[in-house]
């Protein structure tokens, strides 16, 4: 039987060996979620927990995603979520450039397939590469920006929320516009 395109594409992830990063990987964290989400949440690399589990978005730090899509009645049935970087960088650093380009023809094959309307980035680093390099976070969060029919948000990395409390305002206005935009694309 001819095999899923998604289960193709894990199995080359787990098989990869592009970048420095395999030599220090648990597992590698795939992705996962609604592969016909209209939603896309993407964020930097597996974490401790991740690497461990190979899953996104496992520790506290997706505790608190899981907390967040809830508050505007979503769950992770109803998205997919995957990261720039799909094995753990060392003491959770963020990716080297190198790294991230020898991954992200991945992540563009995940969205190619999943095909979402709206692609949330959480934190710089997913910003940056999905947007663009000049994106500062603490400036351009909460601005949409649309390209080739996909709108793409920029918002805190949940992680962020866990260190600095007083972020959670903002972080809880950007949801609230994502919330506004899945209304008007349905
Ligand atoms: N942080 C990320 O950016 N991604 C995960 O999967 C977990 C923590």
């Amino acid at each position: 039987m001819e095999r899923d395109p998604f289960e193709r594409l894990n199995d080359a992830v787990t098989d990869c060996t592009r970048c420095r990063l395999a030599g220090t990987r648990t597992r590698t964290v795939f992705g996962e979620g609604n592969v016909h989400a209209q939603v896309m949440l993407v964020g930097e690399g597996p974490g401790h927990d991740e690497d461990l589990q190979g899953r996104p978005f496992v520790g506290r730090a997706g505790q608190l995603l899981d907390r967040m899509l809830e508050s505007i009645g979503l769950d992770r049935s109803d998205v997919y979520i995957a990261n720039v970087v799909k094995c753990r960088p060392p003491g959770n650093r963020n990716p080297e450039p190198d790294e991230a380009e020898a991954c992200l023809p991945y992540l563009r094959l995940q969205y190619a397939l999943v095909r979402p309307r709206i692609i949330v980035c959480l934190g710089a680093v997913a910003a940056r590469y999905l947007i663009g390099p000049d994106i500062r976070i603490t400036r351009d969060r909460g601005k949409w920006t649309e390209k080739g029919g996909v709108w793409f948000l920029p918002t805190y990395h949940p992680a962020a929320l866990l260190r600095d409390e007083s972020k959670k305002r903002e972080a809880w206005q950007d949801l609230q516009a994502l919330s506004e935009r899945i209304k008007q694309l349905s």
